[in-house]
């Protein structure tokens, strides 16, 4: 089977991919955690955060047990406390009850994003993951506008079944966009490593400065 540009991401993914502590963890609730308080913080912040809320709360039942006040002392720091209220709302529902499928969505506290991310990142379920990482990816990608939503999350779908297809997992290919984003594709474009490039339309719509070598001072 010849390697296509998605063999070639993969490939960059497994290779390049940062050693978090969530992705050594694909339980229920480590993923929980970790995609509640990666929403609006950086990525080094929430490793020593989520280390710190695991001592203190090591599993879903802790968490559902524990005071909001408490809840809110270990998120301190991390700011946007409605997130903190809303996780240990979810934690409380999810010890009476685990949702299938599309019934994600509708438990109190998990929005759209949470409820792909938990069907993609834990139960591996081939559903799109759209966060602002893959978002500038995918129009950057495409070269289209960011703000297409609909547009850029059909193409994610796509691209994921595309990768069950060729036998990835839905939780690699998710990751391996949000990867890119995140070190390669990020506010300060590398596009000379990336292993999208070749196919990419920002790339090769001819902003000269990618197609210049630059010059050695
Ligand atoms: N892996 C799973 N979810 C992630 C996220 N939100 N950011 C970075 N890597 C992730």
């Amino acid at each position: 089977k010849k390697a296509s540009v998605f063999d070639r991401l993969m490939e960059w993914f497994f290779r390049s991919r940062r050693d978090l502590p969530w992705r050594r963890d694909r339980s229920l609730y480590s993923v929980l955690v970790s995609e509640m308080m990666l929403q609006q913080t950086q990525v080094s912040r929430v490793v020593e955060y989520y280390g710190r809320f695991f001592k203190r709360f090591p599993t879903l039942e802790t968490l559902a047990e524990a005071s909001l006040n408490e809840v809110y002392q270990l998120w301190g720091g991390l700011g946007y406390y409605r997130r903190a209220r809303l996780l240990h709302e979810a934690a409380k529902s999810l010890v009476k009850d685990i949702p299938r499928g599309e019934a994600w969505e509708k438990l109190p506290g998990i929005g759209k994003y949470t409820a792909a991310a938990v069907r993609a990142f834990v139960f591996n379920e081939p559903v799109a993951v759209l966060d602002a990482n893959v978002k500038r990816v995918l129009a950057r990608f495409r070269g289209v506008l960011s703000s297409h939503e609909k547009r850029l999350s059909e193409l994610m779908q796509l691209l994921v079944c595309y990768g069950v297809k060729r036998g990835y997992e839905p939780r690699d290919v998710n990751e391996a966009f949000m990867e890119l984003g995140a070190l390669v594709c990020s506010k300060k474009r590398e596009c000379m490593i990336c292993p999208l490039h070749l196919a990419c339309c920002t790339f090769l719509g001819g902003e000269e400065r990618y197609l210049v070598v630059e010059k050695k001072n």
